[in-house]
Formats: structure tokens, sequence, C-alpha cells
């Protein structure tokens, strides 16, 4: 079954906007949890700009189903991860002026840090994934670090598909191709012996093809959800996207 793991940090973002103790991070991933998803995803950027080191590890001792923590492949944060041991580290490519992550790791230009990452956070018995871009030539990269689990970037799918402002979905030749080219890469990726999640810019409206692909197991989806809880609650909007997953 298609599994969903929610990202929690935007409610550290509404937090953070006040510097205060409220919403509290632990308290919405249990909400998650009851609510029926998989996992719960956070990413503790370098800049602390909503996640703190303190909520890891909260999170790391309430979280009954699997926690997935996105990190820069810096050695400040194989540390972290290390002490935390959570389920899964993801590694992400991180630039200190982003809205968010931009698009997945480069591998190849980036082999020995990735490296030396992979291998401390495994010796330390964390299952490792890295977050590329449906690229058959990262994948191949990947493959050969045998990590456990590829997250295909869907960020230039998303941008194809929605514009801001609207919630029109766009069908265009373009977003095929796009569509295409995640099929592919996820292909080589189960192919390869490797897990294959999906995330980024992922929303109800958008998410059905990209579900509908069979080697993808795994969505982590962050904003389109809580955004939505803002209006509907939390265990509604978890609902709602377990609903979409599990519909095509
Ligand atoms: N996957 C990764 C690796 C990410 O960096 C993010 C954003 O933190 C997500 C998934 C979730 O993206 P979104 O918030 O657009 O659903």
């Amino acid at each position: 079954m298609k599994r969903l793991n929610v990202n929690i940090d935007h409610i550290a973002t509404i937090r953070q906007a006040r510097r205060t103790n409220e919403p509290n991070p632990v308290s919405a991933a249990v909400i998650c949890e009851l609510a029926g998803a998989d996992g719960i995803t956070t990413h503790l950027r370098s800049d602390r700009r909503h996640i703190q080191d303190y909520d890891l590890i909260a999170l790391k001792q309430v979280v009954v189903t699997h926690l997935n923590v996105e990190m820069a492949a810096t050695d400040e944060m194989v540390e972290i991860a290390s002490r935390v041991k959570p389920d899964v580290v993801t590694l992400v490519p991180e630039r200190p002026q982003e809205v968010t992550t931009e698009g997945g790791l480069d591998v190849i230009a980036n082999l020995k840090d990735i490296k030396k990452a992979v291998d401390a956070l495994r010796a330390n018995g964390i299952f490792v994934g890295l977050f590329i871009d449906p690229d058959i030539k990262q994948i191949r990269a990947a493959a050969k670090m045998k990590v456990f689990q590829v997250e295909l970037c869907t960020a230039n799918y998303a941008h194809l598909c929605e514009s801001p402002g609207s919630a029109t979905v766009r069908n265009t030749k373009e977003i095929q191709a796009e569509i295409e080219r995640i099929k592919k890469a996820s292909k080589v990726a189960a192919n390869a012996g490797i897990n294959v999640a999906a995330g980024h810019g992922l929303t109800y409206r958008n998410i059905g093809p990209i579900a509908s692909i069979q080697e993808i197991q795994e969505f982590n989806i962050g904003h389109n959800i809580i955004a939505r809880s803002a209006l509907v609650g939390l265990d509604q909007a978890v609902r709602e996207m377990i609903a979409a997953i599990r519909s095509t």
C-alpha cells in the first residue's frame, strides 16, 4: 500500500513566526498518525527557520510510525542524526536564502561529501535516502552508494501543473513529458533495488498521475496538507490526502 509521510515543518513555521511555544509540531505529528499517516517527515534546516533541535528529540520519542528527517549532508547534521537516530535520514540540498528546497541533490558533483555523510549515517544504523531529480544519471550515482531509498523531486512537475493564485491544474504536453520522466526514473531505481519515494509541491489536485506510478511507494507532502489544515483541520486534511493517494 502506498504510504504518506506528512511533513509537519510548517506547524513549526507558525510557531516561529512569534517565537512562542504553539502550535507544537509534536502534537501535530500525533494527529497525523491518528488520521492514518504512515510516517512523519521533518527538515532540520541549518538556519533553524522552523524545526528546532528540541523538536527533533521530542519527535523521536513520540512518533510511533516512521520518522524521516531531511537534512543537508554536513558534519553538524550527521552528528545530530547519529545522536537522535530517526528511522530514515533523507539528504537534501540546502541554499541559505531559498524559500524552500529548490531541486534534488547533485550526487555526481558532490559525490565525496554525500558519500561521507551516507557512510557515517549508515555506520550509526540509520537508513539513508537521497532527494534527487528524476534523472537517470543521478539514480545510477545513488545506486552506486547502495542507498536504501531515493526520493524523486516533483517540484518541476508541480510547477508546470499549477501557478500561484490559481487552483486550476493544467494538462500540457510538457506535463505529460515530466510524468514520463518521473515514471522512467522510478523504474530504473526500482530495478536497481532502491525504494522509490516522491515529494515536493504535491497537492490534492496534482497527486493523481504521480500516485498512479506503480514503483513510487511513498509520498512526502507538507505545505498543501498544512495549508488545508488551517481551514478544515489537520485530521481531515491528512485523511483527504490519503484518500487522494489511494484512489488512483
Ligand atoms: N520532500 C523534500 C525532500 C522536501 O525538502 C520537502 C519540503 O521540505 C518536501 C518533500 C515537502 O514538500 P511540500 O511542502 O511542497 O509538500
